[in-house]
């Protein structure tokens, strides 16, 4: 198959080469968006990432083009449209878990870092200065975590923070049997998970639905001083009101992984460029704030797997057969 890779970074392109041999690969750099959707003319198909843009009319141009099937380089599908891309028969796939304990221990990361103050700890260590001054943590042993969605990655999280001894609350529409008899994980709701947490973490997927589920109403049930993470999507946090609390006091640190607005902007270098976004301005004035820049996937085991998957699916469509992993 002839396939144009979208948004292709530099870490992934040797695993690409080495599991999609059998195919003909067209590295882009560019993402794929209404102006670049052309480069796609004369493929068979294309390979898309967490930022691309896969709206209705991006979809109705690519099929002009003549491309029939879109492989995912992700899990999460929030930025295609599903219901545009089956009317115009183009078919999809993606890596649906390519690997949970990548996401989970970088989630894990973020509390700890932020908790132990290691950035500044850091920082001052280097600047030969050795005060221990207000890097003053807490003891993760016997907190409240609160996981929103156990799937794959929300799963690999509770089992971790039992091996921190901590108490775990979940809310996933689906309670998880083995979570609660191997983890003790207490299935809850919403409400109860907010207040009784110290620490809230997000593994659930963007849909309308979830769409800003931290809100001005949520941050309110909040303990005082919890911390917020997230390494699932962006849009799941309503960021200005994050900022209010964490000014307020009420949000006492916030890791992230995912941001709102990051197309454009995260996976690329911006180091020469006048900063246009107000919001991630602000969030990074904060010291109780780490944000990376969506890597938490980024690990060479993952990398080989949705390589690999990505293979997988191409190879599916060539031979006329379905993929396991279509959507
Ligand atoms: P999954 O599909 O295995 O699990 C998601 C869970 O969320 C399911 O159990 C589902 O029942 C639950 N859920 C759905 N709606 C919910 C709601 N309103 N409230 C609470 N729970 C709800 O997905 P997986 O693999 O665990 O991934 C979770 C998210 O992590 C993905 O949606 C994706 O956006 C994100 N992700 C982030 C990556 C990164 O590099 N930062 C990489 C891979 C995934």
């Amino acid at each position: 198959m002839k396939v144009a890779i979208y948004s292709t970074h530099k870490f992934e392109k040797t695993y690409l080469e080495n599991y999609c041999k059998a195919h003909s690969l067209r590295f882009l750099e560019t993402r794929l968006t209404i102006e670049t959707v052309g480069l796609a003319q004369g493929m068979d198909a294309i390979s898309i990432f967490v930022n691309d843009d896969a709206s209705a009319p991006v979809l109705q141009k690519l099929k002009e083009t003549g491309v029939n099937y879109i492989a995912l380089r992700s899990a999460g599908f929030n930025h295609v449209d599903l219901k545009e891309a089956k009317r115009l028969g183009i078919r999809l796939a993606r890596v649906p878990d390519y690997s949970p304990a990548a996401i989970a221990e970088h989630t894990v990361a973020l509390m700890l870092v932020l908790n132990r103050k290691l950035i500044k700890a850091n920082t001052r260590v280097h600047d030969m200065n050795f005060s221990l001054d207000g890097l003053t943590g807490f003891d993760m042993s016997g907190k409240t975590v609160g996981i929103l969605g156990t799937g794959k990655i929300g799963s690999v999280v509770a089992r971790i923070m039992h091996g921190f001894n901590c108490h775990i609350l979940a809310y996933d529409p689906y309670e998880n049997e083995e979570l609660k008899n191997k983890y003790n994980v207490r299935y809850t709701d919403y409400q109860t998970l907010f207040k009784q947490s110290d620490i809230i973490t997000l593994h659930l997927p963007l849909t309308p639905e979830s769409k800003y589920i931290i809100n001005k109403e949520n941050i309110e049930s909040m303990k005082t001083g919890a911390m917020l993470i997230n390494t699932s999507r962006g849009g799941l946090v309503d960021t200005k009101e994050v900022i209010k609390a964490l000014k307020s006091g009420k949000i006492g640190s916030f890791g992230i992984d995912v941001y709102e607005e990051e197309g454009g902007l995260f996976f690329e270098d911006h180091s020469d460029i006048i900063l246009q976004d107000d919001v991630i301005a602000r969030l990074m004035t904060f010291q109780n704030v780490m944000i990376t820049s969506h890597q938490a996937f980024l690990t060479h085991e993952a990398l080989v797997k949705i390589a690999e998957t990505t293979g997988y699916n191409l190879e599916c469509w060539e031979k006329g057969t379905s993929s396991v992993n279509e959507i």
